[in-house]
């Protein structure tokens, strides 16, 4: 037999390397803590846990559901209306996705011929080069660096490539890089894509875990966005869901059509239970998804002033469950993972992962309580690992 060769293009080696080396060490009896996952630690709040308990003892809810409940869609229209003032069409511009990642990797089978160029960031999110790749596209990075507060340099893409680029994939507030995009730069982009004719694909996955008072635009904020953008949610980050496999896109009505019509073919919806669960999230109090950002924010000052205290210089993500950190002098991004995991038994992953542009850094999650992060700063600071950045 002989694997596909769609699967050639794909990075995640680093990865799985590392949760290989992870097993490892944790055979030598070292206690892991492991800060590689993107996964929450936390539990819905309790009146999700409790609507979907009533839900699952209903007997009629173990039919397919073929496509999302409508009242699923009305409480996603209901959502966005209420945090970003956009009124959405939950029958036309709504799709209810099994985790955003699902909607990530299909999108391209909707929108893209093989041969098609698709814009990508460098670093990214695997699913982001995954998906176009999987439906034959031709993938030109757009490489987001610190210069440019890791935004893209919309100007600097050849005027070849914007003809024959079909779509562009970006994140903010961003994973790995934990950037965040303000309006005016969602405005410049949708601009763009008028221009070229470019779909953008923004995922928003991260814009409730936000600290220090700063609140996440969405890109259908900007007048005429819905004409040329799509954008993803997911439950999974924002109501601590992410095993309930529950999220959504919104935007171009054309679009969410052509993604329905692939997902007729490849699912039959979300278990219902998970859907009336997922309406107990968006409809119900927000009050756990403002705890859950000061749980996350209190994660980022325990882990980086500690770091901060025994040298290593980090800035303070203003968004997401991620801090990216410049690695240490003398070392590349997957030593400095490999040394760390060795020497304390912590799990952080190597940017290159991500891409060649997240070379120089590590993607560390704030999936652990405060006394796992500090005991992660306290077993560096006795390893001997030498934290100074290259340039102190
Ligand atoms: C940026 C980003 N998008 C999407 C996903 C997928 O989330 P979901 O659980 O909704 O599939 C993740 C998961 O870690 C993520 O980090």
């Amino acid at each position: 037999m002989q694997k596909a060769k769609r699967l050639e293009g794909l990075t995640s080696a680093v990865f799985a390397d590392m949760e290989q080396k992870k097993d490892l060490v944790a055979a030598r009896g070292v206690g892991i803590i492991n800060l590689g996952i993107g996964s929450p630690d936390m539990a819905p709040a309790l009146h999700v846990i409790e609507r979907l308990q009533k839900e699952i003892a209903d007997q009629g809810n173990y039919g397919y559901a073929i496509t999302g409940l409508p009242e699923l869609l009305e409480a996603i229209a209901h959502w966005y209306a209420n945090r970003f003032g956009v009124e959405l069409d939950p029958q036309t511009e709504v799709v209810d996705l099994i985790g955003s990642q699902e909607g990530l990797a299909h999108i391209s089978l909707a929108v893209i011929n093989p041969g098609d160029v698709v814009l990508v960031p460098d670093p990214g999110y695997p699913i982001y080069s995954a998906g176009p790749l999987f439906a034959g596209a031709k993938l030109y990075y757009l490489p987001l660096l610190e210069s440019n507060n890791y935004l893209p340099d919309l100007d600097a893409i050849p005027a070849e490539i914007r003809r024959k680029a079909k779509m562009i994939v970006l994140n903010y507030p961003n994973n790995p890089l934990t950037a965040t995009a303000d309006l005016d730069f969602f405005q410049r982009l949708v601009e763009f894509a008028h221009e070229n004719q470019i779909l953008i694909c923004h995922d928003a996955a991260y814009s409730e875990l936000a600290f220090d008072g700063y609140t996440p635009p969405s890109i259908l904020q900007v007048p005429g966005a819905r004409e040329v953008a799509v954008e993803f949610h997911s439950c999974s980050k924002t109501f601590s869901m992410a095993g309930c496999r529950v999220g959504f896109m919104s935007g171009h009505a054309d679009v969410v059509s052509w993604l329905k019509t692939v997902k007729s073919y490849t699912d039959y919806g979300i278990f219902k239970p998970i859907q009336y669960a997922a309406i107990a999230a968006l409809t119900g109090p927000q009050t756990y998804v403002q705890e859950t950002a000061r749980r996350y924010q209190r994660r980022r000052d325990v882990l980086i002033d500690g770091l901060r205290s025994i040298g290593w210089q980090i800035e303070k993500p203003k968004a997401t469950m991620f801090v990216w950190a410049p690695v240490p002098a003398g070392y590349s991004s997957q030593e400095f993972a490999i040394e760390l995991l060795e020497k304390t038994g912590v799990v952080v992953l190597p940017g290159i992962g991500f891409g060649p542009a997240g070379e120089g850094y590590v993607r560390i999650g704030l999936v652990q309580p405060e006394d796992a992060l500090q005991e992660a700063v306290d077993r560096l600071a006795k390893s001997g690992i030498f934290v100074r950045p290259a340039t102190a």
